[in-house]
């Protein structure tokens, strides 16, 4: 167990990326029922319609947070705007400032990594999955760095294919990859930082039916419908109770990395 506060039941700031579907909806519902009233909950992604649902559903599971949107394509997004966005709100009126880096791509699975020559296609893959991902991250500690006794954590979804490579996941692997590496750096820089690299698990939502429709691999394509035929995917429910459990119990030393298969030690 930690020193430190409990993680949950705090007057918390938390950002989702990716709140408007799949796992980021899910959490911005399961997060938010677990944090203090007058919580401010920000979700964030392209969608109005999906971000807009997202709220009404945290609304009805925590009537006493305050729930904001934000409508923003993060490939496109400068680090100087997501400064003067999160500028409006006070960390020090904070207990917990919680970023929670879920936005993502699985790229162009159609491709196999000799194939990945169009340098246009790179840029826009990392522009995402990686280069928002850092700077969106360092206006967030360089707003609300960890000051006794707020805490500061960065929770980042991440997946086997950071440490494992797999045929036609050539932009995914190099993506995820890349995220940890960032933010074990920031990390080490940031010994009070709560840094967290959270693998969910395979769970279907889009973005693994993009992976069934087009994946170029025979390999990745049976493994997912093999899943899909025997129900085997991990659940929401599932994968959710385990990161709430992790980040309550502090069953990891910054920054951590947990995968949803890990067994407790
Ligand atoms: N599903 C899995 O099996 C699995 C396993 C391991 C890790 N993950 C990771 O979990 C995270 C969520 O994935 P998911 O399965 O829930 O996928 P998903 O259903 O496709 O959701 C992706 C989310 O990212 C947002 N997003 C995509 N492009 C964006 C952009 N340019 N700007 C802003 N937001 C953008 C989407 O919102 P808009 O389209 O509204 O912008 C959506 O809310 C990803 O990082 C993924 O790599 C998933």
């Amino acid at each position: 167990m930690s020193e430190t506060s409990p993680f949950w039941n705090r007057k918390t700031l938390m950002l989702i990326t990716g709140a408007s579907q799949g796992i980021g909806e899910y959490w911005a519902v399961e997060f938010s029922k677990k944090l203090a009233k007058d919580s401010v909950v920000l979700l964030w992604a392209r969608s109005e319609s999906g971000l807009e649902a997202t709220k009404n559903k945290v609304l009805a599971a925590n009537p006493g947070v305050v729930v904001k949107t934000h409508a923003v394509d993060l490939s496109k997004a400068k680090g100087s705007e997501f400064n003067s966005y999160l500028s409006q709100f006070n960390g020090s009126e904070f207990e917990l400032c919680f970023l929670v880096n879920n936005a993502g791509s699985i790229g162009d699975v159609k491709k196999f990594a000799q194939d990945m020559n169009d340098e246009v296609e790179w840029h826009d893959y990392l522009a995402l999955n990686v280069v928002s991902l850092a700077t969106l991250t360092s206006s967030f500690v360089s707003l609300y760095p960890p000051s006794a006794p707020r805490e500061t954590c960065v929770l980042n979804v991440t997946s086997l294919a950071a440490v494992e490579p797999m045929p036609s996941f050539g932009f995914y692997c190099v993506g995820k990859a890349a995220r940890e590496s960032y933010l074990k750096v920031l990390a080490k820089e940031n010994p009070k930082l709560n840094v967290l690299s959270y693998s969910p698990g395979p769970i279907h939502t889009n973005m693994v039916e993009t992976i069934l429709t087009s994946t170029a691999s025979s390999e990745i394509k049976s493994g997912f419908s093999a899943m899909r035929a025997g129900k085997t995917f991990v659940t929401l429910a599932q994968t959710t109770d385990k990161v709430i459990k992790a980040l309550a119990d502090r069953s990891y030393a910054s920054p951590g990395r947990i995968d949803f298969y890990d067994r407790p030690e």
